[in-house]
């Protein structure tokens, strides 16, 4: 498969992330909220990269129906275990697609009272964007294209992979 941003790529953008994200929560603890499983390569290696104090939860959600498409319906899977009044939120998510998973997330953690509530994500895909979401740190922005590894899957495959390839290219 193509690859689209190899793993040299990826880590040094988000060892610049990392750095960004300091700089802006200098005077405060964020807490960081991965979202399962697609996250987790991102969230180790964004975590190692911000040079603060932080605190780490896991939240998992799936989207009713195929593979490939988001129906636009959201399931809480896994809650977190932590409580998020009066905490810096950064939601940590693998791509931004429709924007649809990220909107229900937002909505969900918000009203927890959070102080503050931003949001990391690896990648966006904008031209497939059906609900307008604000993504304060963007790794990268691809084209319409399924991408898998580093995380992201086809069929809970390839997640393993150290590159990010284009499905089926
Ligand atoms: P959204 O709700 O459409 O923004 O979709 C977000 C979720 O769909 C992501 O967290 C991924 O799990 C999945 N997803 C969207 N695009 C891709 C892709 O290109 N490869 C793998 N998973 C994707
Ligand atoms: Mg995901």
């Amino acid at each position: 498969m193509k690859v689209l941003l190899s793993s040299d790529q990826i880590q040094a953008r988000i060892l610049e992330m990392g750095q960004q994200i300091a700089a802006d929560y200098k005077e405060a603890e964020p807490h960081l909220v991965g979202v399962l499983k697609g996250a987790c390569p991102f969230m180790t290696d964004l975590a190692q990269a911000i040079d603060l104090p932080l605190t780490l939860d896991y939240i998992a959600v799936s989207s009713y129906g195929k593979a490939t498409k988001s129906s636009g319906e959201v399931k809480l899977v896994k809650d977190l275990d932590q409580g998020l009044d009066g905490r810096d939120l950064v939601v940590v998510e693998d791509i931004v697609d429709t924007g649809l998973t990220l909107n229900y997330l937002i909505n969900l953690l918000k009203a927890r009272g959070p102080r503050s509530l931003k949001v990391a994500a690896l990648l966006s895909k904008p031209a497939r964007r059906l609900v307008s979401v604000h993504v304060d740190y963007v790794g990268f922005t691809i084209e319409d294209e399924f991408v898998v590894g580093y995380g992201l899957d086809y069929n809970e495959r390839y997640r393993n992979l150290k590159d990010i390839v284009v499905y089926g290219a």
